[in-house]
């Protein structure tokens, strides 16, 4: 019989000023050298990394800092992390940054305590058995990776370019720092793909053909609809703190298991296989991938169950009258109308691509691992279903 599990170890330390303290507790977990990992420079502009080095030297750690990673982070600086780490004999590695600058973090982790390839545990030819130690201030509220298992890295040494994750409970960092002044500064474009992104990690929890629990799916729509209204204040005052902090937590426990508590399956994730394949080849923003995609997939695979898209509409958007499957209908078009009230695209047109079919097949066999693999929970797809739920985002 298969179990679930709710695995949770990251230290969260939330509030003004967090990161501030980030010398001290990486100090008390042993930490001596430290090697801060970061983006393109937004940590550098917002002289969070100056404050990040104050922190470490009050309390006597050592570091040395490498910057660069690129959204959809990509393995060959990946490389250069784990380089120098160990040239530099580094005993810790802080993230400071989004969901790249963590991801690409996790991935120096596994890499340093490994002599062989490090994208040996993101091909599946290795699981990871050791990690550095790891901890993150977070800049972005969107992939939850301050508290997740997943690490998810491009590899920018084959032609075309594959993004694949590597899922393991040893990537979970061990401190988190959460302060939402720090995401202050976001871009409106980002701030709704970030959005778009934590909402989706609860979808993909909540379509799936396992039992269901009236504590699990209500917690799903108390995140959504925190996420949905704090979304729009934020884009509204991107200095609201109350509606930043809602977004930060929504953002962590919307990935950490939480929302698919008691579910064995752990959720249907074909949206964001599907996104991984257009973020690989196009190089497009994670959440905006999802939201240009997630709406072909519900009206794809909503007959499976109209009941249970019914159930979120009904609850989420006051959707009082008709059938379940009209309320399915109408609940599908109620999420793309939040989507683009976030700014974001609900097709691939709309998302800025212009695609033929033979980059609609390309894609479907690159999802499908060239008609190898399905994907799915809630329902399983196949090729042909994939070609089907792109080459209809395709129509947008
Ligand atoms: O690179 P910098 O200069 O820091 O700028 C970034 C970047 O341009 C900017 N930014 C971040 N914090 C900022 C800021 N700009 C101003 N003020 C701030 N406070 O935002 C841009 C996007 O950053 P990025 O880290 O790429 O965004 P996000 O957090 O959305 O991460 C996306 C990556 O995470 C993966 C995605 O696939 C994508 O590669 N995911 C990781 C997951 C995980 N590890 O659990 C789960 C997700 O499903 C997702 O797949
Ligand atoms: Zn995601």
């Amino acid at each position: 019989m298969a179990l679930s599990q709710y695995f949770a170890p990251t230290r969260v330390v939330f509030g003004r000023g967090a990161e501030e303290q980030c010398g001290v507790f990486l100090k008390e977990n042993g930490a001596t050298k430290v090697l801060i990992h970061f983006g393109g420079g937004s940590v550098i502009r917002s002289s969070l990394l100056s404050r990040v080095e104050k922190s470490l030297s009050e309390q006597n750690l050592s570091f040395v800092e490498l910057g660069g990673a690129k959204p959809n982070p990509r393995l060959s600086l990946v490389r250069e992390g784990i380089k120098l780490y160990k040239e530099e004999k580094c005993d810790y590695i802080l993230a400071v940054g989004g969901g790249s600058a963590i991801d690409s973090a996790k991935a120096i982790a596994y890499g340093v305590m490994y002599d062989k390839d490090v994208w040996d545990f993101y091909s599946g030819k290795a699981k990871p058995s050791a990690v550095a130690p790891l901890a993150v201030i977070l800049t972005l509220s969107a992939t939850g990776s301050e508290m997740s298992n997943s690490s998810v890295i491009t590899n920018d040494e084959v032609n075309p370019y594959d993004k694949v994750g590597c899922n393991t409970d040893l990537g979970r960092p061990k401190l988190a720092f959460l302060n939402p002044e720090l995401t202050f500064t976001v871009s409106a474009y980002q701030t709704g793909s970030g959005s778009t992104d934590i909402m989706m990690h609860t979808l993909e929890r909540f379509f799936h053909s396992g039992e269901t629990f009236e504590y699990t799916d209500e917690n799903a729509i108390t995140l959504l609809n925190s996420v949905w209204k704090n979304t729009l204040k934020a884009l509204k005052n991107p200095n609201d703190y109350e509606a930043r902090a809602s977004l930060m937590w929504a953002g962590s426990l919307s990935h950490n298991g939480l929302t698919a508590a008691g579910n064995p399956t752990g959720g249907d994730w074909s949206c964001h296989r599907m996104e991984h394949e257009l973020s690989a080849l196009y190089d497009v923003a994670h959440g905006a991938g999802l939201s240009a995609i997630w709406g072909s997939w519900a009206r794809h695979v909503c007959s499976t169950d109209y009941s249970r898209f019914a159930y979120l509409g009904r609850q989420l958007f006051s959707i009082k009258e008709g059938s379940d499957k009209e309320a399915c209908m109408k609940t599908i078009g109620a999420f793309e109308e939040v989507f683009r009230s976030f700014g974001m695209p609900v097709g691939l047109h709309e998302l800025g691509l212009n695609l033929s079919s033979s980059d609609i097949e390309a894609l479907a066999l690159k999802a499908s691992w060239n008609k190898s693999r399905t994907l799915g929970d809630f329902q399983k797809l196949y090729y042909e279903d994939m070609k089907a739920i792109f080459a209809e985002a395709n129509k947008r």
